[in-house]
């Protein structure tokens, strides 16, 4: 598929650093320049809406209409966050942003907080990225000594200050009010919703959160314009995206493409097919807590109304390949053992859903598995969704339900043979 990079356009400059010179000579700032000098904060945000931008976190919401929400002289700070927290397993491409184009993330946070009216930002930078911390603070302090940041930006009357903060590895912190509660200082447990952020954020006043990806579109559209943009890919799902493509693939990477792209061409023509060229067996389209795919769905577009459609969710975009060796009982061990670790515990539902999901799949996997325990499965997963105050419950069991759906005689053989029929191979 022939496509011009935007996001990561700066692959292909031979020697790029990603340093404030080189972005500059780039064409970089020259849409914040556009924007303070003609154009109105709500101009930015109607662009934003035009273009279609979704956001790339996780739940795909529209930027602009998101921005939306923010009352109009609320008689408080407006906040902006920028949700560097990336722990979707299976996610590395908002590090690769922070890391290689730190500037390009930072325009944008400026230019979304010139549209909602926000004077000081957070950019949340996991606790595991030491690079992209040192980067991204590195950015903003060039961009305080070029007068992109601080008081009077490029001669306006728009000031801002952006703070970043480096989260404690914990995977709720990228969930947007456990990220709040963490920036506050304290532990990061969602918040029940309603209000929410755009209403009662960060130190209760409304606040935009934004993903890294996400905010690194604003600069191509608004320098390129909004119809542009509108012009990639689907119509309901704009723009580039970013797809993380890891597991049993010949050349794993972060690969940027329309979402026009079917699942079979970012697989077979894109990563290089499947390693050893064994068959394909399972394919994990938006990050662990997305449901699972099979060959049956290779034709599907990776956009997110026709993932959506195929059983699935288009999620952080992070692919996770799988050959025919992959125990699937296996799988849904290791995915159900990270969730129920990193369960805030707030719930019930989730914090003991999560723990009898892992200890029931374990004694599956380990030969010790009963015929009850396939319906024990469903009917955990049953009690875990849309009961609780935020939706990592729904992504611990919305997978374990697919594998069931679609792999069942496996889960089926295991109790059988009180054994794994896969040697108990490594699943990834
Ligand atoms: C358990 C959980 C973990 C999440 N982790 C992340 C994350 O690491 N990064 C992220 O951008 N969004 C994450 N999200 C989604 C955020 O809550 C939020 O929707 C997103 O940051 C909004 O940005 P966007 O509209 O630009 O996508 C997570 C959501 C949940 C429920
Ligand atoms: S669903 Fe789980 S992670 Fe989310 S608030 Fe409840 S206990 Fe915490």
């Amino acid at each position: 598929m022939a496509y011009e990079r935007i996001l990561t356009r700066y692959q292909e400059i031979p020697g790029y650093t990603g340093t404030m010179d080189a972005y500059l000579a780039h064409g970089g700032y020259q849409a914040l320049a556009k924007a303070l000098q003609g154009m109105q904060p709500a101009e930015v945000t109607e662009a934003v809406k035009r273009s279609g931008l979704r956001g790339r976190g996780g739940a795909g919401f529209p930027c602009g209409v998101k921005w939306g929400f923010i009352p109009k002289n609320a008689g408080k700070p407006v906040y902006l966050v920028c949700n560097g927290d990336e722990s979707e397993p299976g996610t590395f491409k908002d590090r690769m942003l922070i890391e290689d184009e730190p500037h390009q993330v930072l325009e944008g946070i400026i230019l979304a907080c010139y549209a909602i009216g926000c004077r000081r930002a957070f950019f949340y930078v996991r606790g595991e990225f030491g690079r992209g911390a040192e980067r991204a603070q590195r950015a903003i302090d060039d961009a305080y000594a070029r007068g992109y940041l601080g008081r009077n930006i490029l001669g306006s009357d728009f000031d801002l200050d952006v703070v970043l903060h480096r989260g404690a590895g914990a995977y709720i912190c990228g969930e947007e009010t456990g990220l709040l509660e963490s920036l506050e200082g304290k532990r990061g447990q969602p918040r029940p919703k309603p209000p929410f952020p755009a209403v009662a954020g960060l130190y209760r006043c409304p606040t935009v959160v934004n993903n890294v990806e996400t905010l690194s579109n604003l600069p191509h559209i608004i320098l390129r314009g909004a119809e542009w943009y509108a012009a990639i890919g689907p119509a309901k799902s704009t723009g580039p995206r970013l797809f993380s493509v890891s597991g049993h693939v010949n050349r794993p990477g972060n690969y940027e493409l329309p979402m026009s792209i079917t699942l079979r061409e970012l697989i077979f023509e894109q990563a290089g097919g499947i390693r050893g060229n064994r068959r394909l067996k399972a394919v994990i389209p938006g990050g662990s807590s997305s449901p699972v795919l099979t060959e049956q769905h290779l034709d599907v577009t990776m956009d997110f109304e026709s993932l959506a459609a195929a059983g699935s969710m288009g999620g952080s975009g992070a692919v996770i390949v799988m050959d025919d060796r992959t125990c699937m009982v296996h799988v849904g061990e290791i995915v159900s053992r990270f969730y129920h670790h990193e369960s805030c515990g707030q719930c019930t539902q989730c914090r003991e859903g999560t723990a009898w999901l892992h200890k029931v799949l374990h004694r599956i996997e380990h030969g010790k598995g009963r015929q009850e325990d396939l319906d024990l499965l469903l009917d955990l997963c049953d009690n875990m969704k849309g009961k609780t105050i935020c939706v990592l419950s729904d992504a611990a069991a919305m997978p374990i339900e697919s594998y069931l759906k679609h792999f069942r005689e496996e889960f089926e053989q295991h109790v059988r043979e009180r054994a794994c029929p896969f040697g108990g191979a490594e699943a990834f």
